[in-house]
């Protein structure tokens, strides 16, 4: 394979909250496999920072068993991991005193990329971003990266965006959303708008309706106290699920811009319609013999937030008005299962007769596991007994279409840290676009507190609550299976 690894200017990364679960799960992992594939230049550095009493070799101890334990199994070569490691140090900080900064200042070399990873809660992003300022040690060129859950709600998220905005300009703020790092998230943009085939097709006079699941299999265990106070609409559907509808149902940007994009994501959301209240369901898993229910995850019983909802929903514009869009997510599931189907409506006439039956092309995107595409058609069912039809995938794995390439992609975390690097905020949440999000999901979530909501129970790994199963039967549509 020819190495498409092109490397980026050297920088200083610094990740406040260099010790948490985030850091060594993903990020140092990630920065671990790009300076493998020869992306990171020897000349940046990487500091943690936190509160932890840890002097440099402690650190990088503590990395390079999360690098074991989260990494690649493949990159495990420990001579390079030394080479890796030897580009990390650490600083003691406290994020709203004085301890650590003038060390850390110290340590920022003047003229290169600075990047700051704010890879801890909300509450602590006004208090670094101030103190990088009066250490002098932000420019124009430095830029932060803040993860979700960026609020709770719009008055929090404003809340935030003010706070970032009075020491840094929207450009320098990188709102991370790990699920438009994703390969098949971006391959959306590339199916939909370097091929001609389907843009034609792309509307609500040909598309019955789009279903996006995002199923997962592992429950709340271990982050019930977040979990609890968040649920799926906050966790998922109000970013994760509304990306994805965003990319499926947006107008072609006019070209691969951060701004053409995020303005097209952006109409989507503003052109959302508020949710009836009957076109959403809610559900809660329940205990089995050996597994725990989400409230004894959760840490209490009479908890009435969701770990699954499924949703209908419309878009007010020109291409979608009439086309519903129905959405799922939930915890403790069937299967760990990511996809987007688009329907697409009847032929207008069956000249085959009735008994040929009623048949509709699909076009189903797998994000994951086994990402690819596969479309529904409808053939001859071979043999003699006259015309009669069936349904046929043509079936597209991307693994197999692609081979290594898709194997040493970088993963999310990888590619969009990268993308910080470079300074390109196409794959980034913008401010607006993450408050047009909760200005949408806001009034739902106020409804079922106002209603005193109780959540269906549902079985855990099962598809959900068969409430879920009806809000489809009655449109008479049916969502697709989650396939174990
Ligand atoms: C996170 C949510 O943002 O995304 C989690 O907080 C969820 O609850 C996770 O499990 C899903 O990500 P992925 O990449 O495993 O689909």
């Amino acid at each position: 394979m020819v190495s498409r690894v092109i490397p980026v200017e050297r920088f200083d990364l610094v990740i406040f909250g260099g010790t948490g679960d985030l850091a060594r799960r993903k990020i140092l992992p990630g920065l671990h496999r790009r300076y493998l594939a020869g992306q990171m230049p020897e000349d940046s550095q990487i500091i943690g920072a936190a509160r932890a009493d840890l002097d440099e070799q402690g650190y990088r101890d503590l990395i390079r068993d999360a690098i074991k334990e989260f990494g690649d199994p493949k990159d495990q070569d420990e001579t390079r991991l030394g080479d890796f490691l030897n580009h990390i140090s650490y600083v003691s900080i406290d994020a709203t005193g004085e301890k650590g900064w003038g060390t850390l200042a110290e340590k920022i070399r003047p003229g290169l990329i600075h990047a700051y990873y704010f890879s801890v809660g909300p509450g602590l992003f006004g208090d670094l971003a101030e103190r990088l300022h009066k250490h002098g040690i932000a420019d124009e060129r430095s830029r932060i990266v803040v993860e979700k859950p960026f609020g709770h709600d719009l008055e929090s998220a404003r809340a935030l965006n003010r706070v970032l905005a009075e020491h840094f300009d929207e450009c320098q703020v990188y709102r991370i959303d790990h699920y438009l790092g994703k390969e098949t998230v971006q391959n959306l943009m590339a199916v939909r708008f370097a091929n001609i085939l389907f843009e034609p097709l792309w509307n609500s006079q040909y598309v019955d309706h789009i279903q996006i699941t995002v199923s997962e299999t592992v429950g709340v265990g271990g982050r019930g106290a977040y979990y609890d106070k968040s649920g799926a609409m906050r966790d998922m559907v109000q970013n994760h699920l509304m990306q994805l509808l965003c990319l499926i149902a947006m107008e072609p940007p006019s070209r691969f811009g951060p701004d053409e994009v995020r303005d097209e994501k952006l109409k989507v959301i503003r052109a959302l319609e508020p949710v009836d209240p009957h076109h959403i369901v809610r559900g809660q898993y329940s205990a089995t013999a050996d597994e725990p229910s989400y409230r004894d995850d959760a840490g209490d019983p009479r908890s009435l937030t969701e770990s699954f909802i499924a949703l209908k929903c419309h878009i007010s514009n020109w291409r979608w008005s009439g086309t519903p869009f129905y959405l799922r997510t939930g915890k403790k599931l069937k299967a760990r299962e990511s996809e987007i189907v688009v329907v697409f409506k009847d032929a207008p006439h069956l000249i085959f007769g009735q008994e040929s039956g009623q048949h509709c092309n699909t076009l189903a995107i797998r994000l994951q596991p086994n990402e690819g595409m596969t479309l529904g058609m409808t053939i001859k069912d071979p043999g003699p007994g006259g015309m009669r039809l069936i349904d046929v995938p043509l079936d597209m794995t991307f693994a197999e279409a692609l081979g290594e390439d898709i194997d040493d992609a970088p993963d999310a975390y990888e590619r969009l840290i990268m993308d910080v690097m470079r300074g390109n905020q196409t794959l980034f949440m913008r401010g607006d676009e993450v408050e047009a999000a909760w200005g949408w999901t806001d009034p739902i979530i106020a409804g079922w507190q106002d209603r005193g909501e109780v959540p269906k129970p549902y079985d855990v790994g099962s598809s959900g609550p068969e409430d879920a199963m009806m809000l489809m039967h009655r449109d008479g549509r049916r969502w697709r299976e989650i396939k174990e």
